[in-house]
């Protein structure tokens, strides 16, 4: 039996992990944590009956250890690390809307546990920490985004030196056609493929989730951001694609469908039955893949040019980013502004490096920046 605690377990990606475990034999799910939506995480651990439930916020904790019965139950940041210490897991899903869990992450590793990571954040920030911690130890971390699952599957087996690119496709989100320009909040969260929270629905719009999905290729799969390209690829079909240097490519292509990289990253590299319908390849009538336009979708520009900064810029340029989406959520500025407030925040900032305190404090620096 692999148990399992799902971090974030109230979101897209959280509530699909779920439906994918409750269809798989031999997991169990030892543990839930939310962020504030302590009814959802309350339904969730009457039906899962698990041993453990966190909420970060504390606000909400009264509310939620009322409800609760035998399971025990934490709250904040802290609550998660607390958690994830007094339940046995092997595997911990992350699917935070944020890097919030990056210490709950760390300690999973230096268990030993294996990480399904959703949370591109966590990459984008800490990524030489986490990716050196989890070589170190051995741990198995593998990738939920589509198209980073994509590569991965692409890479099984193979040997890094034989590979030339990485190629990581991009819907094109809302606007690949329309113009940018007085769009409203709604256009800019009716993404045209996925169905996913609101933070990383704005990003792909931006496709500034494509510059952080540049900067986590490059931690994940050890490779310079000159090796990572970008297509656009509006049918969502092919996740993303390898090029060896004989010329031949290969790539991962299903029905568009997170259950499908979730499922695999819980059982890889077995493969299991799942609820995805299968992709009917003689009725796909085209596959078309264009090159990007960085000058109508500069973030894309931003994250390739923080990735080559390095140090502390990939971590700022994704605070600034978090800042400016939450901005934009809340009415305070247009979507034209986005990507103006990060490149500000950036040309602002002294890339250092050093601890994980180090890049916590950029974060806290960009976002107030990013405020102001
Ligand atoms: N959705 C997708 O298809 C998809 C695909 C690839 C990668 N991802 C990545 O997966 C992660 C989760 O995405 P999602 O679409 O599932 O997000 P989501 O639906 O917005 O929510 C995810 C979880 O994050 C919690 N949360 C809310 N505010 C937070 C905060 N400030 N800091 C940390 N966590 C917070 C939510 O808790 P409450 O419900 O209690 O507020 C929820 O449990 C993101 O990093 C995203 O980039 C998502």
């Amino acid at each position: 039996m692999k148990r399992v605690i799902i971090l974030g377990s109230t979101g897209s990606i959280g509530c699909n992990a779920i439906d994918v475990i409750s269809r798989l034999e031999n997991y169990s799910i030892v543990g839930l944590a939310a962020y504030g939506n302590y009814q959802r995480l309350t339904e969730q651990a009457k039906k899962l009956r698990p041993q453990a439930v966190t909420i970060i916020n504390q606000k909400f904790y009264k509310k939620l250890n009322a409800q609760m019965g035998r399971a025990l139950t934490f709250s904040g940041e802290g609550g998660v690390r607390e958690m994830i210490d007094a339940v046995k897991a092997d595997t911990l899903i992350c699917a935070l809307a944020s890097s919030l869990g990056i210490r709950g992450v760390i300690q999973a590793i230096e268990k030993k546990m294996e990480i399904c990571l959703a949370t591109k954040e966590i990459l984008v920030n800490f990524g030489h920490l986490i990716m050196g911690k989890v070589k170190k130890l051995g741990v198995r971390l593998i990738p939920i985004d589509s198209e980073h699952s994509a590569v991965y599957q692409c890479l099984e087996g193979r040997n890094m030196n034989d590979v030339l690119n990485i190629i990581l496709t991009a819907s094109g989100g809302p606007f690949l056609k329309k113009s940018i320009r007085n769009v409203r909040k709604e256009e800019v969260l009716r993404h045209p493929v996925w169905k996913m929270g609101k933070k990383i629905t704005v990003d792909s719009a931006t496709m500034m989730n494509k510059g952080l999905e540049v900067i986590e290729a490059h931690h994940l799969f050890d490779v310079p951001a000159n090796m990572i390209q970008v297509v656009i690829h509006p049918e969502a079909i092919c996740h993303s694609l390898v090029q060896f240097k004989d010329g031949t490519l290969l790539a991962q292509l299903s029905t568009p469908d997170m259950k499908l990289p979730i499922q695999y990253a819980l059982t890889a590299p077995h493969r299991l039955p799942s609820s995805t319908p299968y992709l009917d390849i003689a009725r796909v009538k085209s596959l078309t893949f264009t090159v990007p336009n960085v000058r109508k979708f500069p973030c894309l520009r931003l994250a390739y040019e923080a990735l080559e900064i390095g140090k502390t810029m990939p971590a700022v340029v994704n605070a600034a980013n978090e800042e400016a989406v939450r901005l934009f959520l809340e009415d305070k500025i247009v979507f034209s502004k986005i990507a103006g407030i990060i490149e500000g925040v950036m040309n602002k900032h002294q890339p250092l490096d050093g601890n994980l305190d180090c890049y916590l404090e950029a974060i806290s620096w960009a976002k107030s920046q990013a405020k102001a």
